[in-house]
């Protein structure tokens, strides 16, 4: 079972910045998992909340600052005072870090009522380096519904935060080719599982920090999982 780096090794370092995927490298994570959203300028940032607010000492909706606005914001004091001064970080600037054989899986973030650029922003910027191993995943469906139209060739994983019945006849009437089904672990089920596994789909499941869970979803047929701990299986 694959393990995904959540947000970096995002137990040990504050979560999507460049400290928390080079512990996730160091860690030899075989995959890492970070959130993507635009700036007011459409810059593409790598932070998980719509708001600087819980994860830096700055104070703001990202997608009404600038980048400028934004890369002043402290994003490490708040987990430990090893890490002050750490920044937010560009899309761009930890896809010069990440190895272009470590799959990335990329979450865009994406409030449904703003109209945004940012499937053919990040499109554009990623199809410049078209080796990379990606996935292309969010809970914002046609969001990558326009992703896949822009690059026919994407990996996309459909992201689900419940139990939700009948699912793949709703996949399968979107006019989405999901790669993979990310589902909250705390809704795995076995039939859920060999559902998708008879569609082709993978199954990736989030947010996994616990041996036990592990074990348990393991044991359900899960493909891999997103952990804050990308050492989870072996440490
Ligand atoms: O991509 C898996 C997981 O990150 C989805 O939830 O809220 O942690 O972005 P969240
Ligand atoms: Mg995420």
């Amino acid at each position: 079972m694959r393990v995904f780096a959540h947000r970096g090794a995002s137990a040990y370092a504050p979560q999507n910045t460049l400290p928390s995927f080079k512990k996730a490298l160091e860690l030899k994570a075989s995959g890492i998992e970070l959130d993507v959203q635009l700036s007011s300028d459409g810059v593409p940032v790598v932070i998980h909340d719509f708001f600087l607010d819980r994860t830096s000492d700055a104070s703001g909706f990202i997608h009404s600052l600038t980048w400028q606005e934004i890369r002043k914001a402290d994003a490490g004091l708040w987990f430990g005072p090893e890490f002050k001064g750490t920044p937010v970080p560009s899309l761009e600037e930890v896809l010069a870090l990440i190895p272009r054989d470590v799959t990335l899986n990329l979450e865009i973030k994406s409030i449904s009522s703003l109209e945004e650029p940012v499937a053919r922003i990040v499109s554009d910027l990623l199809n410049q380096e078209k080796e990379r191993d990606l996935i292309v995943s969010s809970f914002n469906h046609p969001i990558l519904k326009e992703y896949q139209s822009l690059d026919p060739d994407v990996k996309i994983g459909i992201l689900t935060g419940s139990d939700f019945i009948g699912f793949p006849a709703y996949v399968e009437a979107s006019g989405l080719r999901p790669f993979s089904i990310h589902p909250q672990a705390t809704y795995l089920s076995a039939e859920t599982i060999r559902e998708y596994h008879e569609r082709g789909w993978q199954v990736l499941t989030y947010t996994v920090n616990s041996l036990e869970q592990a074990g348990m979803v393991q044991n359900l047929g899960a493909d891999g999982i997103f952990s804050d701990y990308p050492d989870l299986l072996t440490r």
